[in-house]
């Protein structure tokens, strides 16, 4: 079929279903919600059988969906409507959530249904959940309409009294109320608004949006006010509550033209004075099972700043010297990484330094990785990787991938950013030089499928979503068999051969001599998008790598699906 996704922006949901769409043999382009003419527009040059809208922020005009079926998807049960739908269910406290994918019509959300999923809501964030179980039960209803629609069924009406409209969420439905609410509900109504909006409250006296609360363990002094800050652990800083207390890893200042930053680097000097509780907020965690070890870093949004970097290496380090044969690098569960800490830079006072500074950093690590020739080194990745972030992850001598991740592995979208993390190295080695030029330029997302065909992945570890982790230990036991020594001592060979054809540092300093042009250089491209990025502004036309109805032939080609 001809699928015409029509979304707000190219986000999560759109990239997974513009990979499943692809690899099923559909033929995919992507129009970004800008305008309706624009819409009119790309109906008229693609001439789609099918809409599809992922995500979009408003409702699609008549004279596209009286012109061309529009499927959209709802992340809410059968009969819910509105445009928070996640955020109320995990206000609400609800046990069972869904998806559903509706027939667009006039009335937003109000149309006949082709198909919906269920399934039990975990307690996490809103963007934890839409990228783990929204996706997967949009995936299963897309496909299931999609099949309807080709064999000429008709969606279904939902019950009047089954329907029920909810407004957006006001900030005063999730107020927080440090006298009256527990660490429990304080945690819910920020994760009801993270990643975005965040939740409006006060820390030192100022008006903030708090993110990322996280389950504060250590003893608390039940004197003190609740709402009052008492320590400080990484990027987090610990609030009294009336039950004990939370962390706040995340917080943006309230006002226009504000980032969304780690709590400490906010009130940096504020908070000095709080004690520091080591592994309080634990964004970095090690593990160890007999000879096989775990590295766990799960940085908000995968992003990997320059202090992050550093003591992910120091991890590392010290990881590497225990008496392990193979070390998995775990990532988060919703993030592996994505790269360079795009925020932390906009908001310093050099970005073009803190630039500089967090790709070194960032190479440091990766060189670390690579230089191993002792250990067994594995990335495992449960949720999804970016930009340098990816080719961190084939820094190790495997890539483990859930069937769900989505990679990005490339730059050029940040403002034509050449990138670093020696994937000038990495590329042509795993990928081949043909395939290492059309992944870069091509620019699009990639399945697990498609990352295994390009060698960006090893294997996939197919199972139920939250049982990653034990298929991925499962994985690592069944490594350290016989042939482990022989593969370790071909992974030494073959380092020293590479080092030998092309030392690791002359690729870093091909690759930073381009990455200081792009942070110093009389091009600003890279600081406008980055800016741009940070700041959520919506872009002003639909990229020529998505929207193949517009592209001419030389754009066509590049961004061909990379392996036909
Ligand atoms: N630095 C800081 N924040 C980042 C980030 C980074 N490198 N990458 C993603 N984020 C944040 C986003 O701002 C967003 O924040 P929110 O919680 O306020 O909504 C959140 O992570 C999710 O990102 P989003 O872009 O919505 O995710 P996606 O799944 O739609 O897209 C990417 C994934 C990787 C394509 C996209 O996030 C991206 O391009 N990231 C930048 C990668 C990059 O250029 N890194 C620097 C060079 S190494």
């Amino acid at each position: 079929m001809r699928i015409l996704l029509l979304c707000h922006s190219f986000n999560s949901l759109t990239q997974r279903l513009h990979c499943e769409l692809r690899a099923a043999g559909h033929k995919v382009s992507v129009e970004f919600d800008i305008n309706d003419v624009v819409t009119e527009d790309a109906v008229r040059l693609f001439a789609p059988d099918v809409i599809l809208a992922p995500f979009l922020k408003r409702a699609i005009p008549a004279s596209v969906f009286e012109a061309v079926p529009c499927l959209i998807v709802h992340p809410g049960p059968l009969g819910d409507r509105g445009p928070a739908a996640l955020d109320w269910a995990i206000l609400d406290g609800a046990d069972q959530w869904g998806v559903t994918v509706l027939q667009a019509v006039a009335d937003l959300d109000a149309g006949p249904v082709w198909a919906h999923r269920d399934f039990p809501l975990r307690s996490a964030s809103k963007s934890s959940l839409y990228r783990h179980e929204v996706s997967k039960a949009a995936v299963e209803a897309v496909f299931e309409a999609l099949e309807k629609f080709e064999r000429g069924e008709t969606p279904l009406e939902v019950p009047k009294a089954q329907s029920r409209w909810r407004p957006a969420v006001r900030q005063s439905d999730r107020a927080i109320d440090w006298a009256a609410d527990s660490s429990e509900t304080l945690r819910r109504k920020i994760r009801s608004a993270d990643g975005m909006p965040g939740v409006r409250g006060e820390l030192f006296g100022e008006p903030v949006f708090l993110f990322d609360a996280r389950p504060f363990q250590a003893p608390v002094d039940p004197s003190v006010s609740p709402g009052t800050p008492i320590a400080r652990s990484g990027p987090a800083i610990g609030v009294k509550t009336i039950d004990g207390a939370v962390w706040i890893g995340h917080v943006r200042k309230a006002g226009r033209q504000t980032v969304k930053l780690p709590a400490t680097h906010v009130f940096e000097r504020t908070c000095t004075h709080l004690p520091e509780i080591e592994n309080g907020y634990q964004d970095i965690r090690f593990e160890q099972d007999g000879r096989v070890g775990y590295l766990h870093f799960d940085f908000y949004n995968g992003a990997m700043g320059t202090d992050a970097c550093t003591h992910l290496t120091a991890a590392f380090k010290a990881a590497i010297e225990q008496p392990l044969d193979l070390l998995v690098l775990m990532g988060g569960p919703d993030h592996w990484s994505n790269g360079l800490n795009l925020n932390l830079i906009e908001a310093a006072h050099s970005p073009a330094e803190e630039s500089w500074q967090n790709i070194q950093a960032i190479d440091r690590l990766a060189e670390e990785i690579i230089r191993t020739t002792g250990t067994w080194i594995v990335s495992a990745l449960c949720g999804n990787a970016g930009a340098g972030g990816v080719f961190l992850a084939r820094a190790a001598d495997e890539v483990w991938v859930h069937p769900a991740t989505v990679l990005n592995p490339h730059y050029k979208d940040m403002g034509n950013l050449y990138g670093s993390e020696f994937w000038t190295y990495l590329l042509p080695k795993y990928s081949g030089a043909e395939n290492a030029a059309r992944i870069a330029e091509a620019r699009l997302p990639m399945g697990a499928e498609e990352a295994l065909t390009l060698g960006l992945a090893d294997q996939i570890l197919a199972g139920q979503d939250h049982g990653f982790v034990d298929l991925v230990r499962q994985n690592a036991a069944a490594r350290l068999n016989e042939t482990l020594p022989q593969r370790l001592a071909q992974k030494a060979a073959t380092r020293a051969q590479d080092e030998a054809e092309r030392p690791l540092d002359a690729y870093r300093a091909a690759e930073l001599a381009r990455m200081r042009k792009n942070f110093f250089g009389f091009d600003p491209s890279y600081h406008v998008a980055r800016y741009n990025f940070v700041h959520k502004i919506p872009k002003s036309r639909t990229p020529l790598t998505l929207a193949h109805h517009r592209a001419t032939p030389a754009t066509t080609s590049s961004a061909k699906r990379v392996t036909s």
